[in-house]
């Protein structure tokens, strides 16, 4: 092959890459936006923020979500279960807290599903042992918390953890902040929790 020939076969190849690159890059920035649009709850997944539907969720009823991995109980509380948490004597209370330092609006609860004692997930009961009330039970070694999830008895040391979160309308609920760690922070009374922006 002359000099002339080779030169001509290298310009070509040079080109053809050119193009296709050039090509490659237009389609990824016209892409761009598309992809955006399609996972606008990405920015706030990555900070830990996340929307639950709660549309379907009928008085006494107790849904379980998961947030960044962990479980979270969304309680839809009856006017008998506020009253029986009302019942109970704050000052009695190993980890005393008032009903309305435990949930912002009375007619729902929203805590980590995480027992306080060993991290087991307790279970919603309508009929706790003994005392007949509802609350969250613990079978792995028999605590026991009130609807609000304040520590009632057995080796838990304190009451189930709050998480941040707020009510976007009636039907759905956010939770997380961009800094809250979640189970671990310490974090048992409604005016502690960070505010939710999102
Ligand atoms: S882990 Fe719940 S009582 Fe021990």
């Amino acid at each position: 092959m002359s000099d002339e020939q080779d030169n001509t076969l290298t310009r070509r190849n040079f080109l053809t890459g050119a193009a296709a690159l050039m090509a490659a890059t237009g389609a990824a920035f016209s892409a761009y936006p598309f992809i955006r649009a399609m996972s606008p709850t990405k920015d706030l997944l990555a900070a830990g923020v996340q929307e639950f539907d709660i549309s379907t969720l009928k008085l006494g009823e107790l849904k379980t979500v998961i947030w960044r991995k962990q479980p979270v109980f969304i309680l839809k509380r009856t006017p008998q279960m506020i009253e029986e948490a009302a019942e109970v004597k704050t000052s009695d209370l190993v980890d005393p807290a008032a009903p309305e330092e435990r949930a912002a609006n009375p007619e729902l609860f929203v805590s980590l599903g995480i027992c306080t004692h060993l991290g087991c997930i307790p279970k919603f009961v309508e009929k706790m042992p003994e005392s007949g009330t509802s609350g969250f039970y613990c079978p792995c070694h028999g605590g026991k918390y009130d609807n609000l999830g304040r520590r009632l008895g057995g080796p838990p040391p304190e009451n189930l953890h709050l998480v941040p979160y707020r009510l976007a309308g009636k039907d759905r609920l956010i939770i997380g902040t961009a800094e809250f760690g979640g189970y671990g922070e310490n974090v048992r009374k409604i005016k502690d929790l960070p505010p939710v922006e999102a």
